[in-house]
């Protein structure tokens, strides 16, 4: 028998088949040749959530969950966090290599150049309530420049999708600061092409009544960390939305908006605000034990614990744990730190999350960090946005350069009703309404 391949026995007839394994895979097509019977459509796969399905080869971020590895075209992020910029990072998820010393002077240059937003943004910004959440209008604003760019919708020219790609990447922080002053309520600040890319984000954030924001290093520095951590994770529920939002020819700020709202699900970008909020429910270090009770009777989840991929330490977590020590030393230490350490004590102790292999992910103590420089919770998602920006725009670069690629459309399983006759109406009987159903 060949290599590589794997037989399957249909025991339903007997037959026997030979599919080929390839990268640790099997075609899901393959399979669709098993039949029962002449009229039988083939074998599926039925993968609710995805949880052992392949949708694309990439090549541009490797997670090894079981050792705690994670690598962007191939650079531990440890190096990356420790030697980059965000905005190196982001040219080497997009272009595949580092830049040289040229190349990234000229893509700074250009991402620094696309700051500014149409003026009408103001004016689309002000039709949101004052206390409109950050990151609702961070994704709608996204979507509305889809009517600003409609040369976006050339997605199959290579040259308008980096058009497209550079613009985002280079607007994406003046949409969040134009949604955090819009919060609260002070006038917009213009982009500064003197700064660095955060240090621009935190001008168009806090900048007042100086002539020149200057933004303190080590809060820039840190800010630059977390984004270049946050920039890529694989195929996670934000970038698989890209990619199949994408994958319909879309135009990019329609499936950038649609990534960001995957992004903003509590179980998702949104648990970094939601720790903060755990964290001041628990209230003190005494309560924690009361909380962990209640986490493993089930009636609430750990939030910034566990993670789908990684069965260890989150890599990233330990990178932030350490840059939010650096961030202390400027702001103060946030006390919410001590409830987040004990939290992370008892819980790697035990056994309900030993035995889940429950560790910290990325969204424990990033929100610590972020509240500590001056961020208010309900921006944290927004923060994690601004630098996946980048990450979905290269993983939508890469599939629209796959040829094996096309419009996504997943099968079912179907459960319902066989063919029906019709009831006219005189004849139908009421179906009971759920206790739960809003009645008028
Ligand atoms: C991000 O995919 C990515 O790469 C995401 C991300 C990225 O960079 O894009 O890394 C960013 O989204 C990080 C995750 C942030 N979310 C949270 O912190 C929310 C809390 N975490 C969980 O909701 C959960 O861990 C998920 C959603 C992250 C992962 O869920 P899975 O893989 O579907 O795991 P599961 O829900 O099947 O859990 C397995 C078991 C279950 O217990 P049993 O039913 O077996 O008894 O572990 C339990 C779960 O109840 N469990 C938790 C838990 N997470 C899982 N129990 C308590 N607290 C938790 N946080």
């Amino acid at each position: 028998m060949p290599e590589n391949t794997l037989s399957i026995t249909d025991n339903r007839t007997g037959k026997v088949y030979t599919v080929p394994v390839e990268n640790g895979t099997i075609r899901a097509m393959d399979l669709r040749q098993i039949k029962s019977g002449p009229d039988d459509f083939g074998l599926m796969t039925y993968d609710p959530a995805y949880m052992n399905t392949a949708s694309c080869r990439s090549s541009i971020t490797y997670i090894d969950g079981e050792k705690g590895i994670l690598r962007y075209r191939g650079y531990p992020i440890e190096v990356l966090a420790e030697r980059c910029t965000f905005l190196e990072v982001a040219y080497l998820l997009m272009f595949g290599e580092l830049p040289t010393e040229k190349e990234l002077k000229q893509w700074v240059y250009d991402i620094t150049h696309h700051t500014m937003l149409h003026e009408t943004t103001k004016k689309f910004m002000e039709g949101f309530r004052y206390s409109a959440h950050p990151m609702s209008m961070f994704v709608s604003t996204i979507a509305a420049l889809s009517s600003v760019y409609p040369d976006a919708k050339l997605v199959r020219d290579p040259k308008h999708r980096m058009h497209q790609i550079i613009r985002l990447i280079g607007k994406v922080p003046s949409i969040a600061a134009m949604s955090y002053r819009h919060n609260v309520g002070f006038p917009y600040v213009y982009p500064d092409n003197d700064l660095s890319y955060t240090e621009n984000f935190m001008n168009m954030l806090w900048k007042m009544v100086e002539p020149k924001y200057v933004a303190h290093p080590a809060i820039a520095r840190a800010l630059d960390i977390l984004f270049i951590l946050h920039a890529d994770h694989e195929q996670n529920c934000s970038t698989s939305a890209m990619r199949s939002v994408g994958s319909s020819e879309t135009d990019p700020y329609l499936a950038v908006a649609s990534a960001a709202s995957a992004l903003a699900g509590t179980l998702h970008g949104g648990a970094n605000e939601e720790v903060l909020k755990m964290l001041d429910e628990i209230g003190t270090k005494d309560h924690v034990p009361a909380y962990i009770k209640r986490v493993k009777e089930g009636k609430l989840k750990l939030m910034g614990f566990g993670h789908r991929i990684y069965k260890n330490y989150d890599p990233r977590a330990k990178i932030i744990r350490w840059s939010a020590e650096q961030v202390f030393e400027v702001t103060g230490r946030n006390s919410k730190l001590d409830i987040a350490l004990e939290l992370e004590r008892i819980a790697l102790e035990d056994e309900y999350f030993v035995k889940r292999k429950l560790y910290p992910n990325v969204d424990f103590y990033s929100g610590i960090m972020y509240q500590a420089m001056g961020f208010r919770p309900e921006m944290f998602t927004v923060l994690f946005a601004i630098p996946r920006t980048a990450g979905w725009l290269a993983q939508w670069e890469e599939l629209m350069n796959d040829p094996e690629q096309k419009i996504a459309r997943p099968r079912q399983v179907y459960t319902g009703s066989g063919e029906r006759e019709f009831v006219p109406i005189d004849k139908r009987v009421p179906v009971p309404i759920p206790a739960d159903y809003p009645t008028r």
